[in-house]
């Protein structure tokens, strides 16, 4: 068990994790809109993807992340991954919060997603996108149904998106294949599905694709806006919290993979260069 005194107490930078590249799509849209404070960035790209992987796994490797970034100072960490939020938030703040520093604050992102989905469909038939983790946990018809009792959600499992973002596949002909079969099954099973939900963070980075695909007249939702939006509102409601968080608008990306490899493809995702740490998960 880890005990309080082993994390560094004062402020720091906000943490944001994901299994790989995808929670980057949602540290853009954060650092857009709150662009004053520290963030470090981690991917565990030597272990994506997640999606496929036992609950037991994700919570561990999960909770690993969390403690690394806690090591580096960070008082208030984001799960920007939908399988790690699916199966391994709750279980974080109720079983490891309290002993490794209840103080600190871990969130996750299908909550602030799902909040804005009942002013977005009209037909109240939403689909959800994403990997088979965060399918089969069915978190987002448990927690759409809390808010909106009469949406019907129909979810696809796609199990190969991730690997090709991961891969560097994404834009490569090869990806349309998987892509369009994902979103014909999914509207295959409910004619009537008018939003769909991008429940995965590395989906956006297959964005051209995925809008090649889908008819018109269908919202496709990516969750980045509503996260940051999510996060700023928190930041206003818990000033205690925002007085931990250190503003110098400093960024630093770690990964458990290589270096190199992680700065080449992240600097695509963020049209800018950036400089990478390994850091090993345990
Ligand atoms: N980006 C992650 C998500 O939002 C998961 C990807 C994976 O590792 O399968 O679910």
């Amino acid at each position: 068990m880890q005990n309080l005194v082993q994390f560094p107490k004062e402020a720091g930078p906000i943490g944001i994790f994901d299994s790989g590249y995808g929670g980057l799509t949602i540290y853009n849209e954060i650092k857009n809109l709150l662009p004053e404070y520290d963030y470090i960035y981690l991917g565990d790209n030597a272990r994506t993807p997640y999606g496929t992987r036992s609950f037991n796994i994700v919570y561990e490797f999960t909770r690993q992340a969390v403690r690394c970034l806690f090591s580096q100072g960070c008082q208030l960490v984001i799960l920007a991954c939908n399988t790690a939020s699916a199966k391994a938030l709750r279980s974080i703040q109720q079983l490891d919060l309290p002993h490794l520093d209840p103080n600190r604050r871990v969130l996750g992102i299908i909550r602030p997603t799902v909040e804005c989905i009942g002013e977005i469909t009209k037909s109240r038939h939403v689909g959800v996108l994403a990997t088979e983790g965060t399918i089969k946990s069915l978190s987002y018809p448990l927690e759409i149904r809390k808010l909106f009792p009469d949406i019907k959600v129909t979810g696809e499992a796609c199990p190969i998106w991730v690997p090709l973002v991961e891969t560097n596949e994404f834009a490569s002909d090869g990806a349309d294949y998987f892509v369009k079969r994902h979103i014909d099954n999914l509207l295959a099973r409910d004619k009537d599905i008018d939003t769909i939900i991008l429940g995965c963070t590395h989906y956006p980075i297959l964005i051209d694709k995925i809008r090649k695909y889908v008819p018109e007249g269908i919202t496709v939702l990516t969750q980045g806006a509503a996260v940051a939006e999510s996060l700023q509102r928190y930041l206003q409601r818990h000033p205690e919290m925002d007085a931990l968080c250190t503003k110098g608008g400093v960024s630093r990306f770690f990964t458990t993979e290589s270096d190199g490899k992680f700065g080449n493809q992240a600097s695509l995702f963020l049209n800018r260069q950036i400089e990478v740490e390994t850091v090993t998960l345990i």
